[in-house]
């Protein structure tokens, strides 16, 4: 094609080549996609500098030009961009303000490349991003989780099950529950990142180029397979966004648990001013707003998975625009979790722990009754024999510590005052994973060194 006959500009020719007029303004407006996008900027220039790069390596650019491409490229990662809907999509506006800065060159960056597998990568490298982000906020929730463990191995505490007491606990061994929670859920955030660059539409190109160059340029773990698949798969987005919606749940746990026990009716631990709200109508009131947003947001992240995966199922293979909507709950889980994941930790740091009334609740006689079982147990008498025998005196209502000596005695066991201790039943449950001080110090020592492996 003679030099004059090519199109003069991008913005008004780089996606309506073949139409004779321009795209009606509220449809325009419609199929945008640049309010999400400019989370994905970075990720699209990265993006095309990668490309670039392999252009050049497989001679399809000149260095010349390469150069000149990099040089906008950077330019406009160091200026940013406000992205204009008008030009659609975060791609249509980085090739426009590519040939304000640099000219005719901007048209070459898109060689071998179509929006379909560019949009699929720069949803990948923000994920990959948004993991980063959150694996590093949770670990310091799970410091901070950890620390406090580490400050309370002796603080006790009733331990709950169906809400009701059931067994003396330390605080740390509910810390560490919570603990280990976050630590699978940081787990979850490390998806391996597969390059979908150089796919092209659906079926690859003609254009001799090398996808694999591409994927080791942006630190990838591993180029696509399948140009079809590596254009239709937003596996990633989903397993991410239920990587979020499932640490929701485990954040919306944790602020349930932390607002209960700053109710009156259990007083257990208190929030400081900085972390609570007033109330307008009554002055004594300091509530844990922060941690009620947290549960409730919870219920925003899970309907944005159900969101996305409701988008995907009825996707035939191949890039449909529908996809542009797995962008969206991407985006919103991952603010919204990171926030709540960061109120989490300043709860969890700065709440003062009433020992006392921990201790109070704990020293209920009714919680001794599975170590009186455990004791029968350990003389040989079989479990439910056992239990039977201990839930005939619970069943009478008497208290155990008015069960004479005697009466003990006559079901083989030696009870004293020290029996219904809170330190006495933790200090003897020390099988693995339990609440004895010297298994607490296992699961934080455990913890710790897992910390340390992962750190880079
Ligand atoms: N804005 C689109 C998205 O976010 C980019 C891909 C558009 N591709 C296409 N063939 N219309 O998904």
């Amino acid at each position: 094609m003679p030099e004059s006959s090519l199109p003069k500009s991008l913005s008004a020719q780089g996606l309506r080549a073949a139409f004779s007029g321009p795209m009606d303004a509220g449809i325009a407006g419609f199929v945008a996609s640049t309010e999400t996008d400019r989370h994905l900027l970075d990720a699209d220039l990265r993006g095309s500098l990668a490309h670039v790069a392999m252009l050049e390596a497989c001679g399809v650019v000149s260095p010349e030009q390469a150069g000149r491409l990099r040089a906008g490229l950077d330019q406009i990662r160091a200026e940013g961009l406000a992205l204009d809907p008008d030009y659609e999509d975060v791609h249509m506006n980085v090739e426009r303000r590519l040939e304000e800065l640099i000219g005719e060159d901007a048209r070459l960056l898109h060689t071998a490349r179509s929006r379909n597998d560019q949009v699929a990568l720069d949803l990948r490298l923000y994920v990959r991003d948004c993991e980063a982000a959150l694996r590093a906020a949770l670990s310091d929730l799970t410091a901070a989780l950890l620390d406090k463990a580490e400050a309370h191995a002796d603080t006790v505490m009733p331990g709950y099950t169906h809400l009701q007491r059931a067994q003396p606990v330390s605080l740390a061994h509910v810390l560490l529950a919570y603990q280990a929670a976050f630590a699978r859920d940081a787990e979850r955030l490390r998806q391996p990142l597969i390059s979908p660059l150089g796919a092209g539409a659906l079926a690859g190109t003609a254009v001799p180029i090398d996808p694999l160059l591409t994927a080791r340029l942006l630190n990838a773990d591993g180029a696509f397979s399948n140009a079809l698949d590596a254009v239709t798969d937003r596996d990633f987005a989903a397993a991410f966004v239920f990587a979020c919606a499932l640490l929701a749940v485990h954040l919306s746990q944790l602020a349930e648990t932390l607002i209960l026990w700053c109710s009156r009716e259990f007083d257990f631990i208190r929030l400081p001013d900085e972390l609570t709200t007033g109330s307008s109508l009554m002055p004594q009131k300091k509530n844990p707003d922060c941690l009620e947003l947290v549960r409730g947001r919870a219920g925003q992240c899970i309907g944005e998975l159900v969101n996305l995966l409701t988008t995907l199922k009825g996707l035939p293979v191949g890039y449909n625009r529908d996809l542009q909507e797995t962008k969206p709950p991407v985006a919103r889980v991952a603010e919204t979790v990171l926030a709540s994941v960061r109120v989490c930790a300043l709860a969890i740091q700065r709440m003062t722990v009433r020992r006392e009334a921990m201790r109070q609740a704990a020293s209920d006689e009714k919680l001794y009754a599975t170590d009186l079982v455990e004791r029968l147990v350990a003389q040989g008498v079989p479990f439910r024999t056992a239990y039977a025998a201990i839930g005939n005196i619970a069943r009478h209502g008497v208290p155990f510590s008015q069960v004479s000596a005697d009466e003990w005695a006559a079901l083989g066991l030696s009870v004293t005052p020290e029996t219904f201790t809170p330190e006495q039943s933790i200090a003897g449950r020390a099988s693995h994973g339990g609440v004895s001080p010297a298994r607490i110090a296992d699961q934080i020592a455990a913890a710790r060194a897992a910390r340390r492996e992962d750190l880079p």
